[in-house]
């Protein structure tokens, strides 16, 4: 078989979502929802349907309830408006023949009181912050993550419902899926590393402890819209989010075992640091790709030689990716032919309008 006719442009099945390629959008946070209300709106619905050639799009990371918010002009799904907003960009991708999941978010430590509902501290599983970590606020500033208040059980209760709630307004919405995003220094990434972890309750300490809640989140939205539309992102080996594991292996093969129990949709991996070095902290990626059965999705520098390989050597099912998606909306078409890839103007990534978003032209009309 030529490497044109492998196996990344083959169609794949994902659970009862027929896929056209092997090719994924990464979630990628574009700070662009209505301002004041954090609802999508049509031109989300434009730059989705863009993009509507992967073979499944992963929205960007989209907070279940107002305490998980820790950016300016995050869209959220906790209300009937973003339900309504969110309803316009799933139907403009499903019109173009596409797929669409939901990454559900609660960023946990990672806000400021300026985003928080009557000020508040942001909440985490303890009271220690990421050093030197800032956060985008909504009067155009960048602006400190603090420390923030210790989770109490009934803080933790509700935010299982929240997350229940919000898979379930995600599919009111017409996603086909959601993921929960457990990954990049997040809530759920805060529980299960013990660089953020200092708990002393069940919650806290042995790695089965560190790993409840986080499994309480995956049970609940399970219960809540089944296992067959449930994916899950992790990151095991990323500094992002100011987060950091005395051993990730120690905690993420028992995780990944677990997950595979419950039959997840899929399990999406971020393989070294986000964005940046694939191999800065010793990890076997591969190895923990044979303690799961299921759909593995992988990301992280991706190019089309190593997504050919990662398919073809039977390492991943999907592979997604992230910044080429900003700048090629067609990446499906420019990887099947070689085309030349754009880079991502980096000025115009978070925030603003139509510029350095639904902009960026397809190949064939570059001239
Ligand atoms: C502009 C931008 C926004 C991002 N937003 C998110 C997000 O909302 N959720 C998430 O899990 N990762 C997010 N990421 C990380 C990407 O999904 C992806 O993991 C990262 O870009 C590495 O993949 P790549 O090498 O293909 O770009 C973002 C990355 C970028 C560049």
């Amino acid at each position: 078989m030529s490497r044109d006719a492998s196996s990344l442009f083959t169609p794949y099945i994902l659970g009862g979502i027929h896929l056209k390629n092997r090719i994924v959008m990464a979630p990628l946070t574009r700070n662009r929802a209505t301002r004041g209300t954090d609802v999508p709106h049509q031109l989300n619905a434009i730059y989705y349907a863009q993009r509507a050639t992967a073979g499944l799009i992963i929205a960007e990371a989209t907070q279940i309830s107002p305490v998980g918010k820790g950016y300016a002009w995050t869209p959220g799904i906790y209300n009937d408006a973003q339900i309504a907003g969110w309803r316009l960009v799933t139907d403009a991708v499903h019109a173009e023949g596409g797929k669409i999941i939901l990454q559900l978010w609660h960023v946990g430590r990672f806000s400021h009181p300026s985003l928080q509902p009557g000020g508040q501290r942001p909440v985490g599983p303890s009271e220690i912050g990421p050093e030197n970590a800032m956060t985008y606020i909504e009067d155009d500033t960048f602006a400190n993550v603090l420390v923030p208040r210790a989770m109490t059980h009934h803080d933790i209760e509700a935010t299982i419902h929240d997350y229940r709630k919000a898979a379930k307004n995600a599919l009111a919405a017409g996603f086909d899926g959601v993921e929960i995003h457990a990954a990049n220094g997040y809530l759920l990434d805060q529980f299960l590393r013990d660089g953020a972890n200092y708990r002393t309750d069940t919650y806290g300490g042995s790695v089965e402890n560190r790993m409840r809640f986080p499994l309480a989140v995956v049970d609940a939205v399970v219960k809540a819209i089944g296992a067959e539309k449930t994916g899950i992102r992790i990151s095991p080996t990323t500094p992002a989010g100011g987060l950091s594991d005395t051993n990730p292996s120690a905690v993420f093969f028992p995780f990944v075992e677990e997950l595979s129990r419950r039959k997840l949709l899929y399990t999406h991996v971020i393989e070294g640091a986000t964005g940046g070095p694939r191999d800065a902290v010793p990890f076997d990626y591969v190895a923990l790709r044979q303690h799961y059965h299921g759909t593995w999705m992988v990301n992280n520098g991706y190019t089309r030689d190593s997504a050919l390989d990662a398919v073809e050597s039977g390492h991943a099912d999907l592979v997604a990716f992230g910044h080429l998606y900003v700048s090629n909306p067609d990446l499906v078409n420019r990887l099947r032919t070689g085309s030349p890839l754009a880079e991502p103007v980096r000025a115009t990534l978070f925030g603003g309008g139509a510029v350095g978003y639904t902009d960026y032209p397809e190949a064939s009309t570059v001239s």
